[in-house]
């Protein structure tokens, strides 16, 4: 029988570190962290599926102090500018980092693109092409979740950050640690360990993420509703420590006339479908 390993508590232990999985933006002070866990992370990152197995990444870990300062403050100015140029964005203080015990920096290198189908008539290329992006911006991404997985798995904490791949944040980057700028720091895994207790954040209910054997029109997600999230939700819905959004106090308050949109399967009664997204 193939399946004979994979019991229920499998799927439970494996469920529960997905779940566990936070983006923590505070750490404890003064912890530390040996070279035989970072390595433990790091091969869960070598593990991850990539489009042709070109695995497309390295990593930097750096665990030295002095220079994880040194890349903290490279975070400290990429946030300074998020505040300036990106006005309204709800990014938190970046200050958290001073207590990371270590950080991932997932470099992206483009020439593997190679490798992925490319178009050979005029027509094809450009079809091609805009898929070879999603190919290897797909192939980062896990492995960026394979590492902040293990990092839970081995009772830490991290966070996602993706202002690495910002021009003036990589440039800075690649002189401090000496990799070639066309690499790009497409994710940045600052971890420490947990300083609070944030067990939960929202989660879309599953009736309105799963479409059984067809796209399921009632289920789509209106212009509106994506304007509302933007508007109204999103800070929210990004630090809150609840997974659904019915158990904030002040849901009510907060949702008014989006509420069934937000907490049920119907979130496009009509079944209405836009052909064309919104100019
Ligand atoms: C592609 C990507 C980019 C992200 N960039 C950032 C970031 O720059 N800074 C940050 O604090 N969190 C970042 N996050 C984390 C998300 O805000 C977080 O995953 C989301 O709010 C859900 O919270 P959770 O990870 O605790 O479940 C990013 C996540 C992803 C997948």
């Amino acid at each position: 029988m193939i399946n004979k390993n994979l019991n229920s508590t499998d799927y439970e232990t494996f469920i529960n570190v997905i779940r566990k999985r936070r983006s923590v933006r505070r750490f404890e002070k003064g912890r530390s962290i040996s070279r035989q866990v970072l390595e433990r992370i790091a091969e869960a990152g070598r593990w991850a599926p990539s489009g042709a197995n070109v695995q497309p990444w390295d990593f930097i870990v750096v665990e030295d102090p002095e220079m994880r300062d040194r890349v903290v403050e490279v975070f400290l100015r990429q946030a300074d500018r998020l505040k300036k140029y990106a006005k309204g964005f709800p990014s938190v203080y970046k200050s958290y980092l001073n207590n990371t015990v270590a950080i991932f920096i997932v470099l992206g290198d483009r020439r593997w693109n190679i490798n992925f189908p490319h178009g050979v008539t005029p027509e094809s290329e450009a079809d091609y092409q805009q898929n070879n992006e999603n190919i290897f911006y797909c192939s980062i991404g896990a492995a960026i979740q394979n590492i902040q997985l293990a990092v839970t798995a081995n009772g830490l904490t991290s966070a996602w950050l993706s202002g690495g791949g910002e021009q003036q944040t990589n440039d800075e980057l690649s002189e401090l640690l000496g990799y070639p700028p066309f690499l790009r720091a497409y994710g940045t895994i600052p971890i420490g360990f947990p300083a609070k207790d944030v067990s939960s954040r929202y989660r879309r209910p599953l009736q309105q993420v799963v479409h059984w054997n067809r796209y399921e029109a009632e289920k789509f997600r209106t212009d509106e509703q994506v304007q509302f999230y933007v508007d109204s939700l999103r800070p929210f819905a990004m630090y809150r420590n609840k997974t659904e959004l019915s158990e904030w106090e002040d849901f009510e308050e907060k949702l008014g006339e989006w509420q069934e949109a937000f907490t049920t399967d119907r979130t496009n009664p009509s079944g209405k479908l836009p052909k064309l997204l919104p100019p």
